[in-house]
Protein backbone atom coordinates (compact mmCIF):
# COMPACT_ATOMS: atom_id res chain seq x y z
CA UNK A 1 0.00 0.00 0.00
CA UNK A 2 1.27 3.34 -0.98
CA UNK A 3 0.95 6.63 2.06
CA UNK A 4 -1.59 8.83 1.40
CA UNK A 5 -0.56 11.44 4.28
CA UNK A 6 2.93 11.12 5.64
CA UNK A 7 4.10 12.65 8.03
CA UNK A 8 7.99 13.25 9.79
CA UNK A 9 9.72 14.72 12.21
CA UNK A 10 7.07 17.21 12.58
CA UNK A 11 7.91 19.39 15.57
CA UNK A 12 5.40 22.61 17.07
CA UNK A 13 6.03 24.62 19.94
CA UNK A 14 3.39 27.65 21.51
CA UNK A 15 6.04 29.74 22.61
CA UNK A 16 8.28 28.04 24.66
CA UNK A 17 5.73 24.68 24.67
CA UNK A 18 6.47 22.18 22.53
CA UNK A 19 3.32 20.45 22.18
CA UNK A 20 4.53 18.04 19.73
CA UNK A 21 7.86 16.72 19.39
CA UNK A 22 9.54 14.74 16.30
CA UNK A 23 6.35 12.94 15.18
CA UNK A 24 6.17 10.69 12.38
CA UNK A 25 3.03 9.08 11.04
CA UNK A 26 2.12 7.19 8.06
CA UNK A 27 -1.22 6.84 6.46
CA UNK A 28 -1.76 4.41 4.11
CA UNK A 29 -4.80 4.95 1.13
CA UNK A 30 -8.00 3.71 2.62
CA UNK A 31 -6.80 3.16 6.13
CA UNK A 32 -8.61 4.31 9.22
CA UNK A 33 -5.66 5.25 11.73
CA UNK A 34 -6.18 6.50 15.12
CA UNK A 35 -4.30 8.72 17.42
CA UNK A 36 -4.75 8.54 21.01
CA UNK A 37 -3.16 9.72 24.15
CA UNK A 38 -3.99 11.83 27.52
CA UNK A 39 -4.96 14.77 27.49
CA UNK A 40 -2.54 17.23 26.55
CA UNK A 41 -0.03 14.89 24.45
CA UNK A 42 -0.31 16.79 21.76
CA UNK A 43 -3.40 15.05 19.39
CA UNK A 44 -5.00 18.35 18.54
CA UNK A 45 -1.90 20.11 17.78
CA UNK A 46 -1.19 17.26 15.26
CA UNK A 47 -4.07 17.64 13.47
CA UNK A 48 -3.70 21.34 13.11
CA UNK A 49 -0.33 20.78 11.71
CA UNK A 50 -1.35 18.75 9.34
CA UNK A 51 -4.12 21.04 8.27
CA UNK A 52 -1.43 23.89 8.38
CA UNK A 53 -3.55 26.06 11.29
CA UNK A 54 -0.68 26.11 13.87
CA UNK A 55 3.15 26.19 12.18
CA UNK A 56 6.11 23.34 12.56
CA UNK A 57 9.36 24.62 13.54
CA UNK A 58 10.00 21.22 12.01
CA UNK A 59 9.46 18.14 9.93
CA UNK A 60 7.73 17.27 6.52
CA UNK A 61 3.83 16.49 5.64
CA UNK A 62 3.01 15.02 2.30
CA UNK A 63 0.11 14.27 0.84
CA UNK A 64 0.42 11.74 -1.47
CA UNK A 65 4.12 12.49 -2.03
CA UNK A 66 3.84 15.85 -2.94
CA UNK A 67 5.34 18.24 0.41
CA UNK A 68 2.47 20.35 1.58
CA UNK A 69 4.59 21.63 4.64
CA UNK A 70 5.07 25.27 3.14
CA UNK A 71 1.39 25.09 1.77
CA UNK A 72 -1.05 27.67 3.57
CA UNK A 73 -4.09 26.05 5.59
CA UNK A 74 -6.67 26.76 2.54
CA UNK A 75 -4.59 25.19 0.05
CA UNK A 76 -3.90 22.06 2.39
CA UNK A 77 -7.78 22.24 2.19
CA UNK A 78 -8.28 22.35 -1.38
CA UNK A 79 -5.74 19.50 -1.69
CA UNK A 80 -7.81 16.98 0.09
CA UNK A 81 -7.25 17.61 3.89
CA UNK A 82 -10.13 18.03 6.11
CA UNK A 83 -10.45 18.60 9.30
CA UNK A 84 -13.47 18.27 11.82
CA UNK A 85 -12.19 19.97 14.74
CA UNK A 86 -12.47 19.21 18.39
CA UNK A 87 -16.11 20.61 19.68
CA UNK A 88 -17.72 19.90 16.43
CA UNK A 89 -17.86 24.33 15.72
CA UNK A 90 -21.10 24.15 13.81
CA UNK A 91 -22.38 27.81 12.88
CA UNK A 92 -25.51 27.34 15.39
CA UNK A 93 -27.14 30.51 14.16
CA UNK A 94 -26.90 29.35 10.61
CA UNK A 95 -29.71 26.39 9.10
CA UNK A 96 -28.41 22.97 8.79
CA UNK A 97 -28.56 23.24 4.75
CA UNK A 98 -26.35 26.59 5.08
CA UNK A 99 -24.09 24.09 7.56
CA UNK A 100 -23.70 21.86 4.81
CA UNK A 101 -23.03 23.94 2.03
CA UNK A 102 -19.97 25.60 3.77
CA UNK A 103 -18.31 22.26 3.09
CA UNK A 104 -18.77 23.34 -0.38
CA UNK A 105 -17.05 26.90 -1.04
CA UNK A 106 -14.26 25.06 -2.89
CA UNK A 107 -16.32 23.04 -5.40
CA UNK A 108 -17.75 24.58 -8.49
CA UNK A 109 -19.90 21.22 -9.16
CA UNK A 110 -23.11 22.22 -7.93
CA UNK A 111 -24.83 19.54 -8.88
CA UNK A 112 -22.80 16.65 -7.34
CA UNK A 113 -22.73 19.11 -4.08
CA UNK A 114 -26.64 19.05 -4.34
CA UNK A 115 -26.16 15.17 -4.94
CA UNK A 116 -24.50 14.59 -1.59
CA UNK A 117 -26.24 16.90 0.48
CA UNK A 118 -29.33 14.59 -0.37
CA UNK A 119 -27.33 11.41 0.20
CA UNK A 120 -26.52 12.97 3.63
CA UNK A 121 -30.14 13.63 4.41
CA UNK A 122 -30.92 10.02 3.32
CA UNK A 123 -28.67 8.87 6.05
CA UNK A 124 -29.90 11.59 8.86
CA UNK A 125 -33.72 11.97 7.88
CA UNK A 126 -33.44 13.98 11.05
CA UNK A 127 -31.32 16.89 9.70
CA UNK A 128 -32.72 16.40 6.31
CA UNK A 129 -36.53 17.28 8.30
CA UNK A 130 -34.82 20.19 9.92
CA UNK A 131 -32.57 21.20 6.77
CA UNK A 132 -34.07 24.93 6.95
CA UNK A 133 -33.67 25.50 10.93
CA UNK A 134 -31.09 27.03 13.10
CA UNK A 135 -28.51 24.21 13.97
CA UNK A 136 -28.76 25.77 17.11
CA UNK A 137 -31.52 23.60 17.93
CA UNK A 138 -30.19 20.51 16.95
CA UNK A 139 -28.42 18.03 19.65
CA UNK A 140 -25.06 17.61 20.61
CA UNK A 141 -24.88 14.30 18.29
CA UNK A 142 -26.62 15.82 15.25
CA UNK A 143 -24.45 18.80 14.96
CA UNK A 144 -21.48 16.40 14.69
CA UNK A 145 -23.43 14.62 12.02
CA UNK A 146 -23.60 18.24 10.66
CA UNK A 147 -20.22 18.50 11.40
CA UNK A 148 -18.79 15.90 9.30
CA UNK A 149 -21.31 15.60 6.85
CA UNK A 150 -19.99 19.31 5.95
CA UNK A 151 -16.34 17.77 5.74
CA UNK A 152 -17.49 15.24 3.70
CA UNK A 153 -19.20 17.72 1.31
CA UNK A 154 -15.79 19.22 0.61
CA UNK A 155 -14.53 16.07 -0.74
CA UNK A 156 -11.96 14.92 1.74
CA UNK A 157 -9.01 12.85 0.39
CA UNK A 158 -7.93 12.29 3.91
CA UNK A 159 -10.64 13.27 6.54
CA UNK A 160 -9.33 14.31 10.47
CA UNK A 161 -11.70 13.67 13.02
CA UNK A 162 -10.84 15.49 16.49
CA UNK A 163 -12.51 13.31 19.52
CA UNK A 164 -15.64 13.34 17.39
CA UNK A 165 -17.46 11.29 20.18
CA UNK A 166 -16.77 13.60 22.80
CA UNK A 167 -19.77 14.28 25.07
CA UNK A 168 -22.08 12.32 23.30
CA UNK A 169 -24.79 10.19 24.08
CA UNK A 170 -24.34 6.01 23.40
CA UNK A 171 -26.51 6.30 20.82
CA UNK A 172 -25.04 8.80 19.01
CA UNK A 173 -21.84 7.44 19.44
CA UNK A 174 -22.87 4.26 18.04
CA UNK A 175 -23.93 6.03 15.08
CA UNK A 176 -20.28 8.43 14.92
CA UNK A 177 -18.85 5.38 14.78
CA UNK A 178 -20.76 3.54 12.42
CA UNK A 179 -20.35 6.66 10.27
CA UNK A 180 -16.69 6.50 10.35
CA UNK A 181 -16.30 2.88 9.29
CA UNK A 182 -19.02 3.31 6.52
CA UNK A 183 -17.28 6.32 5.13
CA UNK A 184 -14.01 3.82 5.28
CA UNK A 185 -15.48 1.28 3.61
CA UNK A 186 -16.82 3.43 0.52
CA UNK A 187 -12.82 4.38 0.48
CA UNK A 188 -12.12 7.15 2.63
CA UNK A 189 -9.12 7.33 4.42
CA UNK A 190 -9.47 8.67 7.92
CA UNK A 191 -7.38 9.82 11.08
CA UNK A 192 -9.44 9.74 14.13
CA UNK A 193 -8.34 10.99 17.36
CA UNK A 194 -10.48 9.66 20.24
CA UNK A 195 -10.69 9.32 23.96
CA UNK A 196 -13.09 6.22 23.62
CA UNK A 197 -9.87 3.93 23.31
CA UNK A 198 -12.45 0.98 23.12
CA UNK A 199 -14.00 2.06 19.68
CA UNK A 200 -11.31 3.41 18.08
CA UNK A 201 -9.06 0.47 18.48
CA UNK A 202 -11.94 -1.69 17.36
CA UNK A 203 -12.24 0.68 13.77
CA UNK A 204 -8.93 1.51 13.09
CA UNK A 205 -6.46 -0.57 11.58
CA UNK A 206 -3.13 1.05 13.07
CA UNK A 207 -3.03 3.33 15.79
CA UNK A 208 -0.38 5.94 17.50
CA UNK A 209 -0.38 6.94 21.03
CA UNK A 210 1.10 10.16 21.87
CA UNK A 211 2.65 11.07 25.36
CA UNK A 212 3.90 14.21 25.73
CA UNK A 213 4.15 14.87 22.22
CA UNK A 214 6.04 12.18 21.27
CA UNK A 215 5.21 8.81 19.64
CA UNK A 216 5.62 6.19 22.80
CA UNK A 217 3.76 2.94 20.34
CA UNK A 218 2.51 2.76 16.92
CA UNK A 219 1.65 -0.38 15.33
CA UNK A 220 -1.41 -2.41 14.12
CA UNK A 221 -4.60 -1.59 16.18
CA UNK A 222 -5.27 -5.37 17.11
CA UNK A 223 -1.91 -5.57 18.35
CA UNK A 224 -2.76 -2.45 20.76
CA UNK A 225 -5.93 -3.92 21.42
CA UNK A 226 -4.48 -7.43 22.94
CA UNK A 227 -2.23 -5.25 25.17
CA UNK A 228 -4.58 -3.06 27.29
CA UNK A 229 -1.75 -3.17 30.00
CA UNK A 230 0.65 -1.16 27.82
CA UNK A 231 -2.35 1.45 26.59
CA UNK A 232 -3.14 1.69 30.12
CA UNK A 233 0.77 2.80 30.90
CA UNK A 234 -0.09 5.75 28.22
CA UNK A 235 -3.46 6.44 28.49
CA UNK A 236 -4.15 5.60 32.27
CA UNK A 237 -8.03 6.56 32.83
CA UNK A 238 -8.28 7.64 29.60
CA UNK A 239 -7.55 3.72 28.48
CA UNK A 240 -11.30 2.58 28.24
CA UNK A 241 -11.20 -0.78 27.57
CA UNK A 242 -15.00 -1.36 27.29
CA UNK A 243 -15.22 -2.32 23.63
CA UNK A 244 -12.68 -5.66 24.45
CA UNK A 245 -14.49 -8.88 24.08
CA UNK A 246 -14.85 -10.18 27.75
CA UNK A 247 -11.67 -13.21 26.75
CA UNK A 248 -9.15 -10.42 26.50
CA UNK A 249 -10.10 -8.87 29.38
CA UNK A 250 -10.07 -11.85 31.60
CA UNK A 251 -5.68 -11.97 30.86
CA UNK A 252 -5.58 -9.04 33.04
CA UNK A 253 -7.67 -9.77 35.86
N1 LIG B 1 -2.81 27.68 21.79
C1 LIG B 1 -1.96 27.14 22.69
N2 LIG B 1 -1.04 27.90 23.34
C2 LIG B 1 -0.18 27.36 24.22
N3 LIG B 1 -0.13 26.05 24.52
C3 LIG B 1 -1.01 25.25 23.92
C4 LIG B 1 -1.98 25.74 22.97
N4 LIG B 1 -2.72 24.70 22.54
C5 LIG B 1 -2.24 23.61 23.18
N5 LIG B 1 -1.22 23.93 24.00
C6 LIG B 1 -0.44 22.99 24.82
O1 LIG B 1 0.12 22.03 23.94
C7 LIG B 1 0.06 20.73 24.51
C8 LIG B 1 -0.72 19.80 23.61
O2 LIG B 1 -2.08 20.24 23.56
P1 LIG B 1 -3.16 19.57 22.60
O3 LIG B 1 -4.39 20.39 22.70
O4 LIG B 1 -2.57 19.36 21.27
O5 LIG B 1 -3.36 18.16 23.31
P2 LIG B 1 -4.51 17.07 23.13
O6 LIG B 1 -3.81 15.75 23.11
O7 LIG B 1 -5.36 17.42 21.97
O8 LIG B 1 -5.32 17.21 24.49
P3 LIG B 1 -6.88 16.93 24.80
O9 LIG B 1 -7.03 15.46 24.92
O10 LIG B 1 -7.11 17.64 26.08
O11 LIG B 1 -7.69 17.51 23.67
C9 LIG B 1 -0.53 20.92 25.90
O12 LIG B 1 0.52 21.05 26.80
C10 LIG B 1 -1.30 22.21 25.77
O13 LIG B 1 -1.40 22.87 27.01
MG1 LIG C 1 -7.37 17.79 21.76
Amino acid sequence: MTAILSVSDLTVAYGGVTAIDGVSLSVDDGEIVTVLGANGAGKTTLLLAIMGAVPASRGRIALRGTDVSRSRAHHRLAQGLVLVPEGRQVLVSLTVEENLLLGAHLRRDRQAVRNEIAAIYERFPNLGQRRHTAAATLSGGEQQMVAIGRAMVARPQVLMLDEPSLGLSPLFVSKVFDLIEEMNRSGLTIVLVEQNTGKALSVAHSATVLELGKVAIAGPSEALRNDHRLLEAYLGGAADIADEPSSMRANSQ
